[in-house]
């Protein structure tokens, strides 16, 4: 029998990188969505509120993985009304797959829930691992983000769910090639010539490519030993200005206009997002995932971005 995987809230970038994945690998993949309809030919999509147990519980009884990836996008404004937005839809999907998972007979015997990188504190100084500090820093300015990520850690560690093994991703940003992905996005930029470093361009980038970010959830899920907090990031973090200038060699561009950080900040607006996602000094290593011997296809971003921009082009 094949083994089957649970995508909650796997309509989206990350829940369509990983249906293909398990898929070539012969694993039968349901996604949970609000709003199912035929995306993927072999995946089945079904309904579910993301804050009710309802007819979808059922598809979690005898699976042997759910991973949840709800979470509505964070790149907007942070008004009022979207910070509600971003932490209900993040707290309130944990929430019910909790109670779902307490009331199966046989209950998925991994649970890996998503969470962010960003959890960590803003920082010039030494990388962290798993045991790095929890916190805002920069004049509290990346407060909502950490309290997000707190607040949806916590009530996934307050599951009832002892029969089954529980895995925090702590996910650095994912670079692919899909449309909701970050990379194309700065391949744009640096070929308009905007590929400057941003702000100080001090500020380090903790990232992993999308292929490793898929073998590393597989690698999760077969390995029994591991649990609690993960970090999915790359060995290999650089500052922004680095970043920018790798970039600039695989587009062959050799000039880039720098944004100052009030530019960004202008440029945010406008572009309806917070320039938090671009400033903060994210510093994360895989240390759990490095110390179980997983190895990085892509532990360097030039390689990465090699990768991603020969892709692109095909
Ligand atoms: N992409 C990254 O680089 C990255 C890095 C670190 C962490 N993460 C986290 O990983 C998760 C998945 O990322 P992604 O890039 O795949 O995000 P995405 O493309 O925005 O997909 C997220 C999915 O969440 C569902 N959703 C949104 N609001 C919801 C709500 N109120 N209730 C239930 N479901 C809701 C949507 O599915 P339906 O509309 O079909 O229901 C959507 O397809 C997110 O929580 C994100 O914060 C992502």
């Amino acid at each position: 029998m094949k083994r089957r995987i649970i995508l909650a809230g796997g309509s989206g970038f990350l829940g369509r990188l990983l249906a293909a994945h398990f898929l070539k690998e012969n694993w039968e993949v349901v996604v949970l969505t609000r709003q199912p309809k035929p995306r993927t030919a072999g995946v089945r999509e079904v309904a579910w509120d993301g804050e009710t147990v309802g007819a979808w519980a059922a598809e979690l009884d005898g699976a042997t993985a759910l991973i949840n990836l709800a979470g509505r996008s964070v790149d907007c404004r942070y008004t009022a009304a979207n910070r509600r937005l971003i932490m209900d839809s993040r707290v309130n999907p944990t929430r019910a797959l909790g109670a779902a998972v307490a009331r199966c007979v046989r209950p998925p015997r991994v649970w890996l829930n998503s969470s962010t990188a960003t959890i960590y504190r803003h920082t010039f100084g030494p990388a962290w691992d798993e045991s790095g500090e929890i916190g805002a820093t920069r004049e509290a300015q990346d407060e909502f983000s950490i309290e997000v990520a707190t607040a949806w850690e916590r009530e996934f560690n307050e599951a009832a769910t002892p029969r089954t093994r529980m895995v925090l991703l702590r996910s650095a940003m994912v670079l692919g090639r899909g449309a909701n992905s970050v990379f194309p996005v700065l391949r744009r930029l640096v070929r308009f010539g905007l590929g400057g470093r941003m702000g100080s361009g001090r500020q380090f980038v903790s990232w992993i490519h999308a292929e490793d970010f898929c073998r590393a959830i597989e690698f999760l899920i077969a390995h029994d030993e591991l649990s609690g907090p993960v970090n999915l990031a790359a060995p290999n973090p650089l500052p922004n200005a680095e970043m920018m200038r790798v970039m600039r060699g695989v587009c062959g561009v050799p000039f880039g206009l720098p944004a100052a950080e009030w530019m960004l900040e202008a440029g945010a607006f406008f572009l309806r997002t917070e320039t938090e996602l671009i400033i903060k000094s994210r510093r994360v290593v895989p240390g759990k995932m490095s110390a179980e011997g997983f190895e990085f296809r892509f532990s360097h971003f030039r390689a990465a971005a090699d990768d991603l921009s020969a892709k692109l082009a095909e």
